[in-house]
Parts: C-alpha cells; sequence; structure tokens
C-alpha cells in the first residue's frame, strides 16, 4: 500500500508548504500529494481559495496578487510555496500528486510538467494529476493522453468506478467515509489504482489495507509507513 503525505506531513508542519514537504520525504513516503490554484497566470500550493485558515493573510487567494501571497507567512515563517519550488524539492525522490482546486486553465499546469521533465528529470509517470473537477481531467487527458490523471470523489457512485474509466483516469480517490469492499472491487476490475483519503487512524489502515486499497493519503506517513513496513500478524 502506498503512502502518500496528505499536504505534506501536515500533522507536525504547515500544510501544503515546502517544510511540510521536506519531512514527509525524509520519512520515506512514496509520494507527496498538495493542493494548487493559479494566479495571475503562476501556479501556486495552498488548500483553500481563502487565505485566513493557513496564513496570516486575510480575504481570497484572487483579491491578491502573486507578489502579495508571497509576502504572507504560511506557517513557521514558511511561504506560499510555487508548484515549480514543490517540483524542484520533489525531483527524484518521490512521486508527486497535484491536485488541481483553484484551476480553470489546465495549460500552466501542463507547461510546469513538461518543464519538469525537461528540467528536473522527472519521469511524466511520477507525476498525478487529480481533481474533483473531473472536467479538467479530461481536458489534460484530450491535450495529453499520456498523463496520468486521478479521478477523485467524495461519494460512492451508483455505478461505483464507472466515472473513472470514462476519463481514462491511472486512478480512483475515493474519501474515507464512502469506501467500501464492492467501490474497491469494482474499481481494481476496472484496472483502476485504488486510493483513499484522508486515512490517519491505524484500524482504518489495517481495514483498507485488508480490502485490497493500492494507497492511502495521510497526514501522518510516519504512522502509515509503520504499518506499511511492519504489519501485524
Ligand atoms: O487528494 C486527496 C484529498 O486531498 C482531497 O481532498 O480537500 O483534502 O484536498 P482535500
Ligand atoms: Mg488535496
Amino acid at each position: 500500500m502506498l503512502v502518500i503525505a496528505h499536504r505534506g506531513a501536515s500533522a507536525i508542519a504547515p500544510e501544503n508548504t515546502l517544510m511540510a514537504i521536506e519531512k514527509a520525504i525524509d520519512m520515506g513516503v512514496d509520494g507527496i500529494e498538495i493542493d494548487v490554484h493559479g494566479v495571475d497566470g503562476e501556479v501556486i500550493v495552498i488548500h483553500d481559495r481563502w487565505l485566513h485558515r493557513t496564513t496570516n493573510g486575510k480575504g481570497r487567494i484572487s483579491d491578491l496578487s502573486f507578489a502579495e501571497l508571497r509576502k504572507l507567512d504560511a506557517g513557521q515563517g514558511q511561504q506560499i510555496p510555487t508548484l515549480w519550488e514543490v517540483m524542484s524539492l520533489v525531483s527524484g525522490r518521490c512521486s508527486l500528486n497535484i491536485e488541481l482546486k483553484g484551476i480553470s486553465d489546465v495549460i500552466p499546469i501542463l507547461r510546469l510538467v513538461d518543464s519538469a521533465v525537461a528540467e528536473l528529470g522527472f519521469s511524466p509517470n511520477q507525476f498525478l494529476l487529480s481533481s474533483f473537477n473531473h472536467h479538467l481531467l479530461f481536458e489534460i487527458k484530450q491535450i495529453r493522453p499520456d498523463l496520468q490523471v486521478g479521478a477523485l470523489t467524495a461519494s460512492c457512485p451508483l455505478d461505483y468506478a464507472a466515472f473513472a474509466v470514462a476519463l481514462h483516469a491511472y486512478s480512483v480517490h475515493i474519501e474515507l467515509n464512502f469506501v467500501n469492499p464492492a467501490f474497491v472491487a469494482d474499481a481494481k476490475e476496472k484496472g483502476l489504482q485504488v486510493y483513499v483519503y484522508t486515512v490517519d487512524e491505524l484500524p482504518d489502515m489495517e481495514m483498507l489495507a485488508s480490502w485490497g486499497v493500492d494507497g492511502i493519503f495521510t497526514n501522518v506517513p510516519d504512522r502509515a509507513l509503520n504499518f506499511r513496513d511492519n504489519p501485524r500478524l
């Protein structure tokens, strides 16, 4: 079962910061998950549309310029990172799941992925582009069928993982409250990887491993790695 750090090692460092990502990589995670928004043609790494929860700023991301956003404190003196900074930090060390949140145009993301492959030594399949906005994933696959996309859902649809097949997705990412053995079996039968978010408690990790889930997003990667690498007999 892959261990993917949710917003970095976000239980011990400010989420979606270079510090949280560095700490997760140090723990030995298989991948990092981050959330991204577009602003002024740049791509920044932050979860919410509003600034107050994770920074010392106020208002919406869209109320501030890129330069103003970069002056904010995202916790423990960390800046809101750019996607390129995260790519540079992660390169050659683990995979990177870029979750598209406040993104209306996929082109800047695709340009950054291409630059990371050309300049940082990433291989394209070390990236996974995911979103709850399936229209964005559809668009990415139209432009770049070679890139891996992950279809997010916070529901257990009537036809299970069929939506992810329609998107030619590599993986389906389902919320912990709604995943069940029937969903996992259906997705796997359809050739999809099944990742579950957000999994922080050991009994949930045990349950999902027993169902054959392929990966989990967790705020506590050290706990998940310890479970994964030392399973109870
Ligand atoms: O990508 C998995 C998970 O991060 C999706 O939900 O709200 O934590 O971004 P959220
Ligand atoms: Mg996310």
